[in-house]
C-alpha cells in the first residue's frame, strides 16, 4: 500500500474506543503516532507508549501546549466525546473548537474529524447536531479536512439486551422492523480513517459515511442466532420505551437515517477487508447468555 504521508500522525482520543481503533489502522501501516492524552500516567496511555506510541499532555486550558504537541504534525485525527445534557453539548463542541484552532496554529497539513453519520443532516439528535458545528468550525477553518461518520458500532451490541428464551435468541430494540440499521466495526472506523491519515485513500468531497452493513432487526437477531446454533426472534419495541429523550431521538433518527443509501462500494474501496455483522460477531467473542426458560 503507498504511504504518501510519511510525517507522525497526531490522535486525540487514542485512549478510547475510535481513537484507540485509528491507532491500530496507523500502526498495522507502520504510521509513526503520537496520542495526544490528558493523562499519561493512565493505564490505558502506558499500553500505547508499550506499542511504541509517543504520548503527548493535553489540556484544554492550555493551548499553547496543544499547538506544541501537533508540532510536525503531518496529519491530525481526532473525534469528540460523548455528550447528552446541554453543558456536555457546549463542551463537547468547545474540545471540537479548541483542537481546530489548535491544528490551524501548528498549520497541520491534514486534519480528519471522526464524526458521526447524520450530523450533516437535521437528525434531531443533541449529539449528532453538536458534531456538525465541529464539522462546519474545521470546514470555515481553512484547513485541509476530511469527515470520517461512522454509523453505529457493532461493537454496542454487547450491551443490547440480547436474550434466550426456551432455546430462541430473542433482540429486542426500539426499532421497527423492515427498517436497516447501520453498522460498522471499530476496527473498519480505524482502518478507513488511518487510510485516510496516512494519504492512501482520498475522499471525493470531503467527507464519507463509514457503514460497512445493513441489516433489520430480523436479519440482526438471525445473524447472532446463527452464530449461537439458535433459532432467533426480534421484537420490535416502542420509542415510548425509551425513557431517555437523547436515546429516544437516535431511534426516531436510525429510521430515518435506513431512507437514506448507504455506500457500502466507497468504505470498501478504501478498507476491501471490511466487516459485516457475521465477521464482528465472529471476532468479537460473543456468546449467547443463559437461557432464562421464559416466554
Ligand atoms: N456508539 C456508537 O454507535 C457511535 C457511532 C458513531 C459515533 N459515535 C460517537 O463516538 C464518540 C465516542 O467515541 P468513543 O466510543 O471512541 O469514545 P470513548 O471510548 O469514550 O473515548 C473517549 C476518548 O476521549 C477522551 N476524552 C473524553 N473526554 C475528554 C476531555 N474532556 N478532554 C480530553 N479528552 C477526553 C478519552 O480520554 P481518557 O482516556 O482520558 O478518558 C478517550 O480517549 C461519541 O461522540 C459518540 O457520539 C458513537
Amino acid at each position: 500500500m503507498q504511504q504518501q504521508n510519511s510525517g507522525t500522525i497526531v490522535v486525540f482520543g487514542a485512549t478510547g474506543q475510535q481513537g484507540g481503533a485509528v491507532v491500530d489502522g496507523l500502526l498495522s501501516r507502520g504510521a509513526r503516532v503520537r496520542a495526544l492524552v490528558r493523562t499519561p500516567e493512565s493505564d490505558r496511555a502506558q499500553a500505547l507508549a508499550a506499542r511504541g506510541v509517543e504520548l503527548a499532555a493535553f489540556r484544554i486550558d492550555e493551548p499553547a501546549a496543544q499547538v506544541a504537541a501537533l508540532d510536525g504534525a503531518g496529519a491530525f485525527s481526532f473525534m469528540t466525546p460523548d455528550s447528552g445534557s446541554p453543558e456536555e453539548i457546549e463542551d463537547e463542541v468547545r474540545l471540537g473548537a479548541a483542537l481546530v484552532d489548535a491544528a490551524v496554529a501548528a498549520r497541520v497539513p491534514h486534519v480528519v474529524f471522526n464524526s458521526v453519520s447524520g450530523a450533516e443532516r437535521d437528525s434531531g439528535v443533541a449529539h449528532f447536531a453538536s458534531k456538525g458545528r465541529v464539522e462546519q468550525y474545521l470546514r470555515q477553518s481553512g484547513l485541509r479536512a476530511t469527515v470520517v461518520r461512522p454509523t453505529a458500532f457493532m461493537e454496542s451490541f454487547a450491551h443490547v439486551p440480547l436474550t434466550v428464551e426456551d432455546g430462541e435468541l430473542v433482540l429486542k430494540m426500539p426499532l421497527p422492523d423492515g427498517v436497516g440499521l447501520k453498522l460498522v466495526a471499530l476496527k473498519d472506523i480505524g482502518q478507513v480513517a488511518a487510510a485516510i491519515l496516512v494519504g492512501a485513500a482520498d475522499v471525493p468531497g470531503g467527507a464519507i459515511e463509514v457503514v460497512a452493513d445493513q441489516l433489520t432487526g430480523t436479519q440482526i437477531a438471525a445473524a447472532f442466532g446463527a452464530h449461537a446454533g439458535f433459532p432467533a426472534r426480534y421484537e420490535a419495541l416502542p420509542l415510548s420505551a425509551v425513557t431517555d429523550i437523547e436515546d429516544r431521538a437516535m431511534f426516531r433518527w436510525f429510521a430515518q437515517a435506513a431512507t437514506y443509501p448507504a455506500d457500502l462500494a466507497a468504505v470498501r474501496a478504501i478498507e476491501p477487508a471490511v466487516w459485516d455483522l457475521p465477521a464482528w460477531i465472529r471476532s468479537s467473542g460473543w456468546t449467547a447468555p443463559a437461557d432464562s426458560g421464559r416466554r
